[in-house]
C-alpha cells in the first residue's frame, strides 16, 4: 500500500490523478506543473531490496524528493512515480536488472510537493555470491537536450498505452 498525496503536503495549483501501480492497486497523486532544477554536482542514490522497496536513501534523495528519511526507508520506489512516465520504460528498467545487467535513463520524478525533477539515473543490480540481493540506483544531472527529447518521446508512448487500454 501506498499512501495517497494530501493536499496539505503541496503548494500552489495542481492536478490530481491516479495512477495504478504494479501489485499496490491505485495512488491518488497530486501534480504540480513547476520543474526543480537538478542541483549541480549533486548525485541522488538510493538502494532498494529485490522488490524495489527502500532500503537506504543519501541526504541528496531526501531533499530532492522532499520526503524526510523515515517516510522512504520501506516504502516501494513507486512513491515518486509521475503520472506522465511511460509504463514502458519501468519494465524495461526491471527486465534489464532482473537479467542482471545495468540500466541507464532519463526519469521524470514526483516530489512530495507535487513539483518534479529530471534525472540521469543508472541502476545496478547488486550481486552477492553470483545471486542479485537488491539494487542500486545512483543520478545525475541530466542534459537538457536529452530531457527534450525525452519529453516527446514519452509523451508518444503514453499516448501509445493509453489507446492500447481502450
Ligand atoms: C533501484 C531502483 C530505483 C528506482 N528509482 C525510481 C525512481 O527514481 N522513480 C520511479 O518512478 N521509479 C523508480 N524505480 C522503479 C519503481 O520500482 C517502479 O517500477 C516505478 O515507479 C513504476 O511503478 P510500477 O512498477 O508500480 O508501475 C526504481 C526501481 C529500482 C529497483
Amino acid at each position: 500500500m501506498l499512501a495517497d498525496m494530501n493536499p496539505a503536503w503541496v503548494t500552489g495549483d495542481f492536478q490530481e490523478k491516479v495512477i495504478k501501480l504494479y501489485g499496490l492497486g491505485v495512488r491518488r497523486v497530486l501534480v504540480v506543473d513547476e520543474e526543480v532544477p537538478y542541483p549541480d554536482g549533486r548525485l541522488i542514490v538510493s538502494r532498494t531490496d529485490l522488490t524495489g522497496v527502500i532500503t537506504h536513501v543519501n541526504r541528496s534523495f531526501v531533499e530532492m524528493s522532499g520526503y524526510a528519511e523515515e517516510e522512504l526507508i520501506g516504502a516501494p520506489h513507486s512513491i515518486l512515480r509521475h503520472p506522465d512516465m511511460p509504463k514502458a520504460a519501468f519494465r524495461d528498467l526491471w527486465d534489464t536488472i532482473q537479467r542482471g545487467q545495468i540500466w541507464q535513463g532519463h526519469v521524470k520524478n514526483l516530489r512530495k510537493d507535487g513539483r518534479y525533477y529530471w534525472v540521469k539515473a543508472t541502476v545496478i543490480p547488486n550481486v552477492r555470491c553470483g545471486r542479485i540481493i537488491g539494487y542500486t540506483s545512483v543520478r545525475r544531472k541530466p542534459d537538457r537536450r536529452k530531457v527534450e527529447e525525452c519529453k516527446m518521446l514519452y509523451a508518444q508512448m503514453r499516448a501509445k498505452e493509453q489507446l492500447d487500454c481502450l
